[in-house]
């Protein structure tokens, strides 16, 4: 994601807060908003950011993406990590808000683990047409990680 120093981040989904660590140790005057529905990984990812929330780096928020309050036009990187709502139901509301939260010039990140390389090409297109029928551009990219574990990533680029 090449996370800048004034990046102003959404996490949909942070689970333990893993990626809140990694995405706020880069900012400076930027900040990640990071939501998650599940209360007990909110205070999860709450204790293990302690240290960037004090900062004002970070915001842990336990609530649903779909009625979150979330400012319009705010965010110049949003990103998901295996989170099922796009790709489990109808993920044509979700993904137009999400449009509508990006910065001019911002980007969408979707990442998702699969346990072979079939796996991880099938989420990668389906994924991709997800995006490109709400009206991106997009850019896939996938890496191998630990135990056979396939990372992909589709990014999507509003077109104006
Ligand atoms: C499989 S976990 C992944 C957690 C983390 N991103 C990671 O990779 O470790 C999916 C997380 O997304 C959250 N989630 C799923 N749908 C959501 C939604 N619509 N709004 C907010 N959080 C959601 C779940 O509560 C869960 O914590």
């Amino acid at each position: 994601m090449a996370v800048a120093a004034d990046d102003q981040v959404l996490e949909i989904g942070c689970g333990r807060g893993a990626a809140v660590s990694l995405v706020a140790s880069r900012l400076t005057t930027g900040r990640i908003v990071a939501i998650d529905r599940a209360a007990t990984m909110v205070r999860l990812a709450t204790e293990r950011n302690l240290n960037h929330i004090n900062a004002g780096r970070a915001e842990i928020r336990c609530a649903g993406f779909e009625a979150a309050d979330l400012p319009a036009r705010r965010f110049t990187k949003i990103f998901a990590v295996n989170v099922s709502l796009f790709w489990l139901g109808d993920a044509t509301q979700p993904i137009d808000r999400m449009r509508s939260l990006l910065a001019p010039g911002g980007q969408l990140y979707v990442f998702g683990e699969r346990p072979t390389a079939a796996h991880a090409t099938a989420n990668l297109t389906a994924t991709k047409l997800l995006l490109e029928a709400r009206g991106f551009t997009t850019a896939r990219s996938s890496a191998i990680r630990g135990q056979g574990q396939v990372l992909t990533c589709v990014s999507g680029t509003p077109i104006e």
